[in-house]
This record gives structure tokens, C-alpha cells and sequence, in this order.
């Protein structure tokens, strides 16, 4: 597996599934185009070129990983997959992966594609590569959403590397904006307590693996060493000159530089993948950014949030369901057979269906999936169903959620958990940045489960009895 892009793309291509457009216009139209593609459940990978005012040659791929297939071949998991086979794929790969951190770290090489092109001080000009405005009541223009930030811990020296939006404020200056509580935060509020700069590395272009990584809540300090275990070989590094940080040799583009304490510049207002403009335009920390590296015809890679399904609503269904499955499993909840993190809620609607063995099982599950790192932050409902019902079909848990729940004695209320400015329930989003989540027991109660109403099931050998006789009518 190599972690070029262009690689990928040519068997995207090859798969069918990406599609060229020529002369969209930065400003909205390659947004909305990307917006109305992922509609679609057949939706193809998107690689503008040509885009209005900018010559042929600058490009930017969108919807990079918004079908099953594409998601498949960038983990290297079987294709042809149903979405609850890839969680199953996925979740079976996960430990297989974190055991070969060991094996993986980083490779430092001399040179790679990165450095094709190099621009410094006066000569950083983030405008000259295509970036888009991707919603109307956007701020600016956003360089940042489908990238790598790559950042060090000042004390542990630990490397972290995540996906946050970024703001081009004008030709060499950009904001960051991280919510609380995030690694990259975290490591410019050390380095600001300390009175320093923080160095920063930018990735905006590269293979969706680093990407679909920097966006997990993969263990702080492993995103080079996940990456290399997915593929099965180290990621290759150039430590870059300015920074000392390495950034992925394969990169398309990267732009290195420092974020000082006290440095602010109004962000926002941006459109979230809650699908509102919730945060709102406030101060964030500013970028100065010294350096640009680029490959020639560099493409960078944009993942616009939007009102489900967005561009990452996919993929965020099959990463989050299997990594709170496995965080189940290792904190010892038995029984779990399934785990839904629903591409309409996303994190904040969390369903998890188990086979009940116990008094207080569905508690323990409810409040271990609640508050497990995939599903923590910014949650809202967990939702515990019966091992009849199938997580996935939001049809069956409603109808459970309506049967099997007494809304007096099956909801929970978990006060003062970690939320976030993009929290739309939160008025002021400087004033406080937790929430409440709902714990609801939607499974028949254990203590009366013999005698709970039988519910209606079609016979298997009647129904396969009456297709056979009916199914013409049936259109079956
Ligand atoms: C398209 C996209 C944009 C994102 N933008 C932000 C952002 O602006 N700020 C943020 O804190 N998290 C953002 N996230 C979520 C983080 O990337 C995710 O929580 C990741 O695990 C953060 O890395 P960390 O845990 O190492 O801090 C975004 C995710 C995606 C998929």
C-alpha cells in the first residue's frame, strides 16, 4: 500500500468511482456540488481542476471516502461490503493494528514529493491555491477541513496529529481552531504556558488514510503508527527545516509556522458537521505560517461538513461504531451485538444493542458507551436495544424505543459531560462547555423479560413458503 495520493486516486478511477469537473467556482459552487453529491448513496469521489480563476493544474478532491467501496480500499478491507460488515471488518482489524504500533513508527527519509516546490516568507501565498468558500454564511475561506495538523507535546515530546478546520485569514496568515479538550489544544496551551510559540505543521493535501487518521480518536501519539500499521509499512517522514516537525514525505501540500500566545483573530462563523453554523465567529489562535512545501499540481483535499450525510457521515458510522464496540469489549461489558453510531446523529446519537444476562446489564453498557473516548465528546443520546432488534435500522430501535421504553423509569440523565462552542443547546458558547446526554433503556426489563408481551414474527418457514407461492406479487 503506498500513501500517495495520486496512487489512490488511479485505482479510484479504475473502480469507477471518481469523477472529473472542470471550471466549478471556488467561491460555493465546488461546496454545493460536493453537498449534493454525498446525497446520494452512489456518490463518486470528486477532483475539481481547473477551478474559476486559477489555472489548470490546481485541484481539489472531495468525498474522498464517502462510499463503502472507497472507505474499503483505503483501510485495505474487503470490498463489496455492507456498512455493518465493514464495522465488523474494521473492528476485527483495530486490535491487529494497535499491536503493530510497536512495529510502525515513522521513517525518516531525506526527500519525498513534498518538497517538489518550496515557498518562504514573502513568497507564502496560501491564495494561490484554490480555496474554497464552502458555505454561504462561512467567514472566510477554508483551507482546512479534510487535513492533518501536526503538532508536539512540549513535555512528553509526544507527536499528535488531527484534523481541525483552518481559516485562511489573508496570503500568510491562517486561524486554528481546536475545541476544548482535543490533543492539539492542548499541546499550544503547554507550549503558551510556558510563554513560547508553538510550532505548527499543516498538511492540506494526502492519501485519505491520513486524513480518515487524523480525524479518530486513534491513542494520542499513534497517527504515524496507525497509519503504518494499516499499510503495513512505515509512514515516510521529512523532518521539515522550520518546525523540526516530520510531515508525511507523500504530502501534496503542507504550510509549517507558529501559533503565539496572545496571537487571536476573529474564526467562523463555519458550517459544522452538526449541520449548523453553531460556534459562530469568535477569537481563535492565529497561524503565521513561514513556509509552504507542494507537489506540482498540487491537490488539496477538502472535506465540507455539512447537514447529514456529509462527506464524512460514512466513514464516521463505521470508525466510531467499531472502536466503541472494541472500547466495549476491553472494559468488560459482555455480550455486546451491536454497536450503531448513527450517520444522521453521528456521535451524538449512540446505539448499542445487547443480549441481556444480567440484572443492570443495559446500565453498565449505556453508561461505559456514553462516556468512552469514540462517543464522549459532544454526545447527546445513547439508546440500549435487545439483540433482536438491528442497531443499524433506525425503524426497528424507534419501534423499541416506543415499546420497550417507560420514559419515567428508562430515562437517565447524565449531568455535566464534555461538550463543545459547536454544541447548538449551548447559548453562549463562552459561557460553558458541558451538556447532558439521555441514557435510554429501550430493552424489555430484565426482571420481567419471561413475561413481556410476545411480539409478532413471521415464521421463517412460512415466509420462505409464501415467497415462493407469492413472491411474484410481492415483487419478491
Ligand atoms: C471534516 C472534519 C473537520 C473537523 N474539524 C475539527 C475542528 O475544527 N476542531 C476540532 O477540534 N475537531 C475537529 N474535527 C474532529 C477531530 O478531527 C477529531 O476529534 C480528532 O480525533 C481530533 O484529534 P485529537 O483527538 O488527536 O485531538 C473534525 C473532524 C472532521 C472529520
Amino acid at each position: 500500500m503506498s500513501l500517495d495520493l495520486r496512487k489512490w486516486l488511479d485505482t479510484v478511477d479504475e473502480m469507477g468511482e471518481l469523477k472529473h469537473v472542470a471550471g466549478a467556482d471556488w467561491n460555493l459552487e465546488i461546496g454545493a456540488i460536493s453537498a449534493l453529491n454525498v446525497r446520494k448513496d452512489e456518490n463518486s469521489a470528486l477532483l475539481f481542476d481547473a477551478v474559476q480563476d486559477y489555472p489548470k493544474g490546481s485541484r481539489i478532491l472531495t468525498c474522498s471516502t464517502s462510499s463503502l467501496e472507497r472507505i474499503a480500499l483505503t483501510f485495505g478491507l474487503p470490498q463489496k461490503s455492507s456498512a455493518v460488515q465493514l464495522v465488523s471488518a474494521m473492528r476485527g482489524m483495530l486490535p491487529t493494528w494497535e499491536a503493530g504500533f510497536k512495529d510502525f513508527p515513522q521513517q525518516t527519509v531525506e526527500s519525498g514529493p513534498v518538497l517538489e516546490n518550496v515557498r518562504s516568507g514573502k513568497d507564502v501565498n496560501l491564495f494561490a491555491l484554490p480555496v474554497p468558500r464552502w458555505h454561504d454564511k462561512d467567514g472566510g475561506r477554508y483551507i482546512g477541513t479534510g487535513d492533518a495538523i501536526i503538532t508536539r507535546d512540549p513535555d512528553s515530546g509526544e507527536l499528535n496529529m488531527g484534523t481541525y478546520r483552518i481559516m485562511v485569514h489573508d496570503e500568510k496568515t491562517t486561524a486554528l481552531y481546536i475545541s476544548p479538550g482535543k490533543h492539539g489544544r492542548m499541546h499550544y496551551e503547554k507550549y503558551f504556558a510556558q510563554g513560547k510559540p508553538c510550532p505548527v505543521a499543516m498538511s492540506f493535501g494526502h492519501h485519505p488514510l491520513v486524513f480518515r487518521t487524523a480525524a479518530s480518536e486513534v491513542p494520542s501519539g499513534s497517527e504515524y503508527r496507525f497509519i503504518g500499521a494499516v499499510q503495513g509499512e512505515p509512514v515516510k517522514v521529512v523532518t521539515e527545516e522550520i518546525t523540526g516537525l516530520p510531515i508525511p514525505a507523500d504530502s501534496e501540500i503542507v504550510a509549517v509556522g507558529w501559533v503565539r500566545p496572545g496571537h487571536t483573530k476573529m474564526e467562523g462563523p463555519f458550517g459544522e458537521w452538526t449541520g449548523y453554523y453553531a460556534s459562530k465567529e469568535r477569537g481563535a489562535p492565529v497561524v503565521d505560517v513561514e513556509r509552504i512545501y507542494f507537489r506540482n499540481e498540487p491537490i488539496l483535499l477538502g472535506a465540507p461538513p455539512n447537514r447529514p450525510p456529509n462527506d464524512s457521515t460514512t466513514f464516521n458510522v463505521i470508525k466510531n461504531s467499531a472502536m466503541l464496540w472494541n472500547a466495549l469489549d476491553k472494559s468488560g461489558v459482555p455480550d455486546v451485538r451491536g454497536v450503531w453510531m448513527s450517520d444522521v446523529g453521528q456521535q451524538q446519537l449512540v446505539i448499542v444493542s445487547i443480549k441481556q444476562r444480567f440484572h443492570g446489564h443495559v446500565k453498565q453498557a449505556a453508561h461505559l458507551a456514553c462516556q468512552n473516548r469514540p462517543a464522549a465528546y459532544h454526545g447527546r443520546y445513547v439508546i440500549l436495544v435487545d439483540d433482536d432488534i438491528d442497531p443499524s435500522d433506525i425503524k426497528q430501535v424507534l419501534w423499541a424505543l416506543c415499546t420497550r421504553s417507560d420514559p419515567e423509569n428508562d430515562i437517565e440523565i447524565i449531568r455535566r459531560a464534555w461538550s463543545t462552542p459547536l454544541d447548538t443547546m449551548i447559548r453562549k458558547p463562552t459561557d460553558k462547555l458541558l451538556n447532558s446526554r439521555a441514557i435510554i433503556d429501550a430493552c424489555k426489563p430484565y426482571e420481567w423479560f419471561d413475561e413481556f408481551p410476545e411480539d409478532i414474527k413471521l415464521d421463517p418457514e412460512l415466509e420462505k413458503q409464501v415467497i415462493g407461492k407469492w413472491g411474484t406479487i410481492l415483487n419478491l
